[in-house]
């Protein structure tokens, strides 16, 4: 015991005395945070665009409660749009406020809690420029910053909150450009590789759809409104209802501008910073640096076929809802081969106020570039293989769409529903799994054992498989076990603004110790998506980067030595703390 205790005494020194930078961040109570004039400063070199943040729930607490002020954001709390637009606002609240600290300002809160600033920014960059981000990077690493990148706030790990942080904010880097003939930057024949889209780093999917739907063009992206294109979504990797048709979106991805830790505003592709360019494919947001644009191949829009099916079954879950599941599952690498993608959201239990108990699962799939008479053919064996088993009521609806943008005009509506407290857990499941004697009916009984809190679905995401294996040998690092991957299935929970912590901590523990860890004895080599797993992933580091973390891990120390971007689980992050706030003992 006391040799330990010597030890570990031993290695804090070490740590102290590390070259890279003081132990912590620099925060609002001590000498080193920059004085009034300083910010002034900063203010300046930014055109004025520098805000004093408060949570946008402010107005709805005690002193400053306003009546009207409160009634109108309590109007647009779901609503996604607006949450994108404002600094002192995430889409998942539990990453507004910082519990450990009891800081909190709920919209919904009470209102004689006053409101605490929680990991809301203390002050927001709104950039409109390269420059702009150069000043606020460069200023965040003079002062010892926390620094955030905040673009959508739709993160599911809290990567784009901090306490006593300055926030960058992207939102307002609209530009979308397009190309016939996109030349990257130094390449020597200055041949043009394809056509091509350059949007700057505030754009959405829905701004996204709707410009390249005006030209007739197709582009992969993710399957939401107002997530960000060109951020957090695309360095993660970017998984797409087009993907099995034409890859991940990183393998789309032709060139990054990125201003670097070192505050310089550099182009990273093919022909130039190959290595950063490998990194940002797939390494993750908010860690290599500020991306400003991203130039994304485009294709000829294509006819697309969507498909529906409800497979339901009247009271509680038995058997029967099970077996369907079980031929559901090992019927998919078949629709994957017939072009199949898109999502299935598994609701074991529902229950209808009028009608009572209900299990259903609920499938919207897709076959980009094709008619409807094969999609129903593909789909024919599997839908009298669910109409044998007794209990079960299958219904089935197929629609042929002229191009993939008339399935986004008629799919997304414009807001994303959020504005509640969000935490997930996930896993990529193999397409040999699925194949496997008894990969179906092991995956069932995993599915069947999980909790299901009413009306809560567990998501399929088969948007893996076609052109995303055929990449297998592009060089990114999104997580390889992608191109494995058949299935990427999440897990949701959440709870209400008062709940005890004790309890936001159970259900947490319960998700990362219990729930993830069922899933991922499936296939413990494979993984999870960094994007939208477990903020507490265990073995962040193989579970979200398989055998690329390495490298990641080196690239990291090169482009960003003194580590200004940490993010929750991001690559190099094991150094910190949870917040990025305080340097600790880490793997090196
Ligand atoms: C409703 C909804 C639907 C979704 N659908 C999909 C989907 O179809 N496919 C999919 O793959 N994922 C999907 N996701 C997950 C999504 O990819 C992540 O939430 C992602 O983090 C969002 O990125 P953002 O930039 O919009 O958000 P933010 O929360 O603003 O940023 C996320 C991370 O990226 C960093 N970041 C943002 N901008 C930059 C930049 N310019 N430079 C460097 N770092 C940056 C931030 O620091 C943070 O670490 C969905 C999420 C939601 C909530
Ligand atoms: C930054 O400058 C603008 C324009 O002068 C001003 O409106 C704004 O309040 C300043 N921001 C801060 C945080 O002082
Ligand atoms: C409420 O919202 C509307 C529309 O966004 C705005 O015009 C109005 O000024 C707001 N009212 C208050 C009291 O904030
Ligand atoms: C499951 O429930 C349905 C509806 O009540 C019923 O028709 C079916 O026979 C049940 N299946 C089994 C295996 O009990
Ligand atoms: C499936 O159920 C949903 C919800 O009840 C309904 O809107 C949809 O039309 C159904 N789909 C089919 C193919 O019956
Ligand atoms: C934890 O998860 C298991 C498996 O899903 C479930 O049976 C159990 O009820 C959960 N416990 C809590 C406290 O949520």
């Amino acid at each position: 015991m006391k040799a330990l205790l010597l030890i570990s005494t031993l290695f804090i020194g070490i740590v102290c005395a590390i070259p890279n930078g003081p132990r912590c961040r620099c925060t609002p109570r001590e000498p080193c945070w920059p004085s009034t004039a300083r910010w002034k400063a900063l203010n300046e070199s930014i055109d004025g665009n520098l805000v004093a943040v408060k949570p946008v729930g402010y107005v709805c607490h005690d002193p400053s409660f306003d009546q009207d002020a409160c009634a109108n954001i309590t109007a647009m709390q779901r609503d996604s749009v607006w949450r994108s637009g404002e600094p002192g606002a995430l889409q998942h609240i539990n990453w507004e406020a910082w519990p450990a600290k009891q800081e909190s300002c709920y919209i919904a809160g009470d209102r004689k809690i006053p409101c605490g600033q929680g990991r809301i920014s203390r002050y927001s960059a709104v950039v409109h420029t390269p420059e702009h981000i150069q000043h606020a990077v460069r200023f965040a690493a003079r002062h010892n910053l926390r620094l955030v990148v905040r673009n959508t706030g739709h993160d599911f790990l809290g990567r784009s909150s901090a306490p006593e942080s300055l926030q960058i904010f992207t939102h307002l880097m609209k530009n979308v450009d397009f190309t016939d003939e996109f030349v990257p930057e130094g390449k020597r024949d200055r041949r043009a590789v394809g056509s091509a889209v350059t949007i700057g780093a505030g754009v959405q999917l829905a701004e996204l759809y709707e410009a390249v739907g005006k030209e007739n063009k197709a582009v992969v992206a993710g399957f939401s409104n107002t997530v960000g294109a060109a951020g957090g979504y695309i360095l993660g990797g970017g998984h797409s209802a087009l993907g099995p048709w034409k890859g991940m979106a990183v393998d789309n991805v032709l060139e990054f501008k990125v201003v670097t830790a070192r505050g310089n505003h550099i182009t990273a592709n093919d022909y130039q910073n190959q290595d950063l360019f490998w990194a940002l494919r797939g390494g993750g947001g908010g860690t290599f640096g500020v991306v400003t644009q991203v130039t994304l191949r485009t294709f000829p829009d294509a006819p697309l076929v969507t498909a529906f099916m409800n497979i339901t079954q009247l009271g509680n879950a038995n058997s029967s809802y099970w077996d369907g599941m079980e031929k559901f599952h090992a019927y998919l690498p078949t629709l994957s081969d017939a072009g199949a993608s898109g999502y299935y959201y598994m609701l074991p239990n529902v229950h209808l106020p009028d009608f009572g108990e209900l299990a259903v699962t609920s499938v919207i799939f897709f076959f980009a570039n094709n008619n409807i008479a094969s999609a129903d053919k593909a789909f024919a064996p599997l839908l009298s293989s669910l109409n044998a088993i007794p209990g079960l009521q299958v219904d089935y609806a197929s629609e042929q769409l002229p191009n993939s943008a008339s399935l986004y005009q008629s799919s997304l509506k414009g807001s994303d529903n959020t504005g509640t407290v969000a935490v997930l857990g996930s896993r990529l499941v193999s397409r040999h799994f699925f194949e496997s004697r008894h990969g179906p009916s092991t995956l069932t009984s995993v599915l069947r054992k999980l909790k299901y809190p009413p009306g809560v679905p567990v998501i399929g995401h088969l948007v893996a498989g076609g052109q995303v294996a055929k990449n297998k040998d592009i060089q990114v690092s999104l997580n390889p076990a992608w191109r494995k991957t058949l299935v990427h299935f999440v897990i949701s929970r959440g709870w209400k603004e008062d709940t005890p912590l004790a309890e936001q901590r159970s259900i947490q523990s319960n998700l990362t110790n219990v729930e993830v860890p069922m899933l991922k004895r499936l296939e413990p080599d494979m993984g999870a998506y960094v994007n939208e797993a477990d903020p507490n992933e265990k073995n962040f580091q193989k579970s979200f980067w398989g055998s690329n973390y390495g490298r990641l891990y080196r690239l990291k120390k090169k482009w960003d030595p003194r580590s200004l971007f940490i993010v929750r689980a991001g690559v190099g992050s094991e150094h910190w703390d949870k917040e990025g706030v305080c340097r600790v003992r880490g793997r090196d």
